[in-house]
């Protein structure tokens, strides 16, 4: 097969998927920090090291105050990104060693690596390594993201098998997506020879079972890459902080942050008898069999609590991002399953049905009802970490970035129906999930149609424009008659269910 010479290794034969991740949404950053007793830097540049399609930094270049810069030596990311961010973000397509070696790159607040680390070759993550020394300023802040080995040793062995048939016996005539396919299908068939390892490793089953569920340019990327290299935290701690000065915050994701999603009560107890917080997390993720970290590591971390702590998160306003009957009253992470309390999560909820709300009035307004700041601080993780709530931006800043978000949702628009499912939100300077007909609805109502009748008819034309047509339980429908009456429903739905947040939102 003819490979690029500028791939370093990395399967660049397909796109990467065009999604969208809020992990490192500036206030969301600034709040996990802050929450965990770190003084957040104020984030006014960010770089992101391999983009991907640009979806993520094209949304939080349009929607936020930050200025980003990033880049991907894909030059069919780069075009697709740079179409999106339409001049609203620096956007390259160097490869990181290319780029770090500029001398136009300003110091970034933030620098974050979202599925790079562990698909990348050793020398790939010293210049990463050197980049964030040299790049990030004092006091910045990393997201990092990589494999972690205790949930990938059921598969590891499985996926080294899937990798030798993917470059050996796979049919390369046959086309990138077929030769997926039947390596998937090959995984599918060791499971029926009941092999001696499978039989030791029992989550094995399931997770090639889920490999036919998933976006097939996922399981090449995650799976069949050149370089694929799951590390402890405890390496990664030690290699960003000989390398760059970093020492860790927090986990990046808030639900990773609460011990109760994850940890039994033993495992809680043994947890806390560590007093270092590297060996702490080691053993968190080895609890609960992770198989994947997102981290925030800081270059030069300053410590923050008592009062100050308490007014730093007290000026982060909420809005809820959902129906508040549609937040679910159980949580699950992790194989465990809880309650949320009522008598910390209702008060909480509908205040914020009400509207945006400070979080400093939630805290005042459970305290007063004996309920701690560090509930109030957990729930709210909680209910972040489901994207049930987002942060609110200041009145000048929203209105600063409506044109840019507008701009840019029309862009992404154009994709609608197809596999982008997510458009920008000044008012939380983030992406929000629009399912891909109710997309088809938006770009009919920007086209000037509002009645039912018109956005069901617009909705059934663009699908049979792309050669698609409404399902019901997965199957197609075929009868014209059927999918219009379907279509008038899901419509009737999206008004009066969706519409009033994505407007409240301003995305629409
Ligand atoms: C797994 S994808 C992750 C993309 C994006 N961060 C996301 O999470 O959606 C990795 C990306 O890194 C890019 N990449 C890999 N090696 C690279 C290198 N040496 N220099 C620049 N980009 C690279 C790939 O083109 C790909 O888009």
């Amino acid at each position: 097969m003819h490979r690029p010479s500028w791939d370093e290794g990395y399967t660049v034969d397909v796109d990467y998927v065009r999604e969208y991740f809020g992990d490192w949404i500036p206030d969301r950053v600034r709040f996990a920090l802050l929450s965990n007793g770190w003084q957040a830097p104020a984030l006014h540049t960010a770089c992101e090291l391999g983009y991907g399609q640009g979806v993520t930094l094209a949304i939080g270049a349009a929607a936020g105050s930050t200025t980003w810069t990033g880049t991907d030596f894909n030059p069919s990311h780069a075009v697709f990104a740079r179409a999106l961010v339409d001049g609203e973000a620096r956007v390259y397509d160097d490869s990181f060693a290319e780029f770090a070696a500029r001398d136009d790159l300003p110091m970034f607040d933030m620098i974050v690596l979202h599925g790079i680390w562990s698909w990348v070759s050793e020398a790939n993550r010293q210049v990463i390594v050197d980049f964030l020394k040299r790049r990030l300023a004092v006091g910045g802040v990393v997201y990092i993201s990589y494999n972690v080995p205790y949930g990938w040793t059921s598969v590891a062995a499985v996926r080294h098998l899937m990798k030798h048939h993917y470059e050996t016996r796979s049919d390369r005539s046959a086309g990138l997506e077929a030769r997926v396919r039947s390596t998937i299908a090959f995984a599918e068939s060791l499971v029926a020879t009941r092999a001696g390892h499978l039989a030791a490793q029992p989550q094995a089953a399931d997770r090639i079972a889920r490999l036919k569920t998933l976006d097939w340019r996922y399981v090449l990327h995650e799976y069949l890459n050149e370089d694929w290299h799951p590390d402890y935290f405890a390496d990664v701690a030690r290699t960003l902080s000989a390398g760059a000065k970093l020492g860790w915050a927090c986990p990046a994701h808030f639900h990773d942050q609460v011990d109760i999603l994850s940890l039994t009560t033993d495992q809680m107890r043994l947890v806390g008898e560590v007093n270092d917080p590297i060996a702490r997390e080691t053993m968190r993720d080895f609890f609960c069999n992770r198989n994947f970290r997102r981290d925030l590591f800081l270059r030069g971390g300053s410590r923050i609590a008592g009062r100050r702590q308490r007014e730093a998160l007290s000026g982060f306003t909420l809005m809820l991002l959902t129906r508040r009957q549609d937040v679910s009253a159980t949580i699950g992470a992790a194989g465990h399953s809880a309650q949320l309390q009522p008598a910390i999560y209702d008060p909480i909820l509908d205040r914020l049905a009400a509207g945006p709300v400070g979080v400093g009035e939630l805290i005042a307004r459970h305290e007063a009802n004996g309920i701690s700041l560090g509930q109030t601080i957990e729930a709210i993780r909680v209910l972040l970490g489901r994207y049930e709530v987002g942060f609110v931006q200041e009145e000048a800043t929203i209105a600063a970035r409506r044109p840019a978000t507008d701009a840019l949702n029309r862009r992404l628009l154009d994709f609608a129906g197809e596999d982008l499912r997510f458009l920008a939100s000044p008012v939380i300077g983030a992406g929000v999930p629009v399912d891909s007909i109710h997309q088809l609805f938006i770009a009919a109502r920007l086209a000037g149609r509002t009645k039912v009748a018109e956005l069901a008819d617009h909705a059934l034309a663009s699908l049979a424009a792309g050669g698609r047509s409404l399902v019901d339980d997965g199957k197609p429908i075929t009868d014209p008659l059927v999918a219009r009456e379907k279509m008038v429903k899901i419509v009737e739905g999206f008004l009066e269910n969706r519409l009033p947040l994505l407007e409240r939102l301003q995305v629409i």
